[in-house]
């Protein structure tokens, strides 16, 4: 069954930095997006299209409104989600005094499956249709995410986190326990539906150097498993690893002696790396999630994007709740911006945008499945409305082009701007018709 969208429409197909404008996107004014049941049919200009649908076909009309392919967001903390917003410590404090008690709470299966449900409605609001998810170190707090998710026939990719020393005992594993439980989780879930787990040693302080093996042993024993992890965010973390794994020749070198790096691999920060981090990075074609938001509120440090693309690194934004402070990813292109301003590098909207859709998926190796609208791609694609607010749409009536348009979008943008979101062609978020669930936290 055709469905048709007509609106304006932009979608990527190379990286704007390193392609040529005329091959890097695509852009229609008067646009329509086509799917097929859950894929994309067809897209291109209203003009062309309308003439080839089926007489029957329905098309549904987004005025005022930009259609892009749904938000990915590389890195975030379903546990995290209730404290948001913590004042005053950077990271290792942050943890100790916010982070773990927080994450406690989620050995209860209740609690976790009711969080679960509050943050896919988050995500589904800021037009998140992806997300790579840490759960608490329980696995029912991954099990009760995951039914969630298939509930609602999402595509997510979530671990349970891997912790076995430096934490209370709350939040603690064995070696022994989270190779069996992690194990028993990707039996369960991985590739069901569009299901995927991801092996999530939560960073190096936090696993003995027997557990970061038996991670790696995970990944060896089911191919196509994805790796998510920390590194490199903070000063004192950095000097810490260095104490713990005297052996390695540096931060990175702790995962890699366990055999963690790769195209499934996604590290979260990598802002204090060493020249042989980047290469070893590159070589090994693992993955970076750019956390800005969570960068400035944990005071942890300059991310470099121009690093990251001399390098030939894929990059994946990150909201890092709740170290990050919003789920939009709007919300984070705008705190993307001026962390590189400040370390004086650019960050062109066009580029932005990429980072948000393809490059996304590029980080998460989905670029065969999301990330824009080639035909045949799962069809998740968000409605932004470019007149939510009356700033908003006032600004936009003076913008000349599409990148003064899409840089302003994600200044003054965030979940208002998000009309509808969908994923695998159905409507899974209208903001004008809000939920009624009850309010029961
Ligand atoms: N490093 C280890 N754990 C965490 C976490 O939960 N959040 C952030 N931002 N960094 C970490
Ligand atoms: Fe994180």
């Amino acid at each position: 069954m055709l469905q048709a969208h007509r609106g304006a429409v932009l979608h990527f197909l190379q990286d704007p930095d390193v392609a040529p404008a005329e091959d890097a996107w695509a852009h229609y004014p008067d646009g329509l997006l086509v799917t097929e049941g859950d894929r994309v049919h067809s897209v291109g200009p209203a003009s062309s299209l309308l003439a080839s649908l089926p007489a029957d076909c329905p098309v549904r009309r987004h005025d005022n409104a930009l259609l892009l392919p749904g938000f990915i967001d590389t890195h975030i903390h379903l546990p995290q989600m209730e404290m948001v917003g913590a004042h005053g410590e950077q990271l290792l404090e942050w943890l100790e005094k916010y982070v773990f008690p927080a994450e406690a709470k989620f050995a209860d299966a209740a609690y976790a499956g009711a969080v679960s449900e509050r943050f896919l409605d988050e995500l589904l609001r800021n037009g998140t249709t992806t997300a790579m998810v840490f759960g608490s170190v329980h696995a029912v707090s991954v099990e009760v995410f995951f039914q969630a998710c298939e509930r609602r026939g999402l595509r997510m990719i979530a671990g349970k986190a891997m912790m076995d020393r430096h934490c209370p005992d709350t939040v603690r594993d064995s070696a022994g326990s989270a190779y069996r439980d992690s194990k028993r989780l990707i039996q369960d879930w991985h590739g069901r539906g569009r299901l995927r787990y991801a092996v999530t040693p939560r960073f190096a302080p936090t696993s003995s150097p027997e557990q970061l093996a038996l991670a790696g042993q995970l990944l060896r024993e089911h191919p196509g498993v994805y790796l998510q992890t920390h590194m490199s965010e903070n000063l004192d973390e950095v000097a810490w690893v260095g104490r713990l794994f005297p052996e390695a020749p540096h931060y990175l070198g702790a995962y890699d002696a366990a055999g963690l790096l790769g195209r499934r691999s996604v590290f979260a920060h990598c802002i204090h790396l060493t020249d042989g981090e980047w290469t070893r990075l590159a070589d090994s074609a693992s993955n970076i999630a750019f956390c800005p938001t969570s960068n400035l509120f944990l005071g942890s440090g300059l991310f470099s994007l121009r690093c990251a693309r001399k390098h030939g690194i894929h990059v994946g934004l990150g909201t890092d709740i709740g170290g990050g402070t919003s789920f939009s990813l709007l919300q984070t292109l705008n705190e993307a911006y001026k962390v590189l301003q400040l370390r004086g590098e650019r960050l062109s909207p066009l580029k932005a945008f990429y980072l948000a859709t393809l490059g996304g998926a590029r980080t998460l190796d989905l670029e065969d499945t999301l990330g824009n609208f080639m035909p045949g791609k799962e069809a998740d694609f968000i409605v932004v409305d470019t007149a939510c607010t009356p700033l908003l749409a006032f600004r936009l009536q003076h913008c000349r082009d599409l990148a003064e348009t899409l840089f302003v979008l994600s200044t003054l943008g965030d979940d208002r701007a998000i009309r509808e979101t969908w994923s695998g062609g159905r409507r899974v978020h209208h903001r004008d018709a809000p939920a009624t669930r009850p309010d029961s936290m």
